[in-house]
């Protein structure tokens, strides 16, 4: 995956035991992660200030429609990486196009490379993420670690069989309260 010139960037939040969210999709656990003000909000803009589409599993975008939100990031093209072709509908209509795709997310790749993408956030989840990562294709990762454990749910990277990809540490210093924020980039050796 070492020649794609989109980079896939796994940016998201973990309890201190790698867990997303509960094995009932609660995310109270978010909570134990300090309120940075400006600082939080200024690093989130700016992220998102640089991405040009997005990846997102069916439990994450259920999530996020079961708790009454819409779409966010519609204005960017978004790959749903799900079984469900009535899932798009739920969304309603998308400024960017939505694509469902579903099976071997190599063919989600090449068409992220054919849109000439350069920075695709992989919004989620762990399912969707272990796929990518099995495939080589996750460049960055930028976790929020809270301090507490939920010894339950979704993992960062859900996989039966990682052959312990490598990954060299850029980022790690203190993110509000007790949290860290930890960013690793994808080695090519
Ligand atoms: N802490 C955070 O910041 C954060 C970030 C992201 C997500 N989350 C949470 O993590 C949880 C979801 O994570 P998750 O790992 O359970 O799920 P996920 O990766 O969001 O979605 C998994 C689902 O996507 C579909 N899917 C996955 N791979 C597929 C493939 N190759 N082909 C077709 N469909 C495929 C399947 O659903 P269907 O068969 O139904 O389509 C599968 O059950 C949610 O609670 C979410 O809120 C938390």
């Amino acid at each position: 995956m070492g020649t794609r010139s989109a980079r896939i960037v796994w940016y998201t939040a973990m309890s201190m035991d790698g867990r997303l969210a509960t094995a009932d999709n609660d995310l109270g656990f978010l909570d134990t992660i300090g309120d940075r003000g400006d600082a939080g909000r200024g690093e989130w803009d700016a992220f998102v200030a640089e991405i040009d589409g997005v990846i997102i599993g069916a439990t994450t975008l259920r999530w996020l429609l079961d708790g009454g939100h819409s779409w966010p990031h519609d204005d960017l093209p978004t790959w749903l990486v799900s079984h469900d072709t009535s899932l798009p509908a739920r969304v309603g209509p998308t400024r960017a196009p939505l694509h469902r795709v579903e099976g071997d997310l190599t063919g989600m790749l090449d068409q992220i490379e054919a849109a000439g993408l350069s920075r695709v956030w992989l919004c989620g989840g762990g399912a969707v993420a272990g796929q990518l990562l099995a495939l080589d294709a996750v460049d960055e990762v930028i976790a929020t670690v809270a301090p507490t454990a939920l010894g339950n749910g979704p993992a960062l990277f859900e996989h039966q069989n990682l052959s312990l990809p490598r990954f060299g540490l850029v980022e790690c210093r203190p993110a509000g309260g007790d949290a860290a924020r930890l960013v690793w980039h994808r080695r090519d050796t």
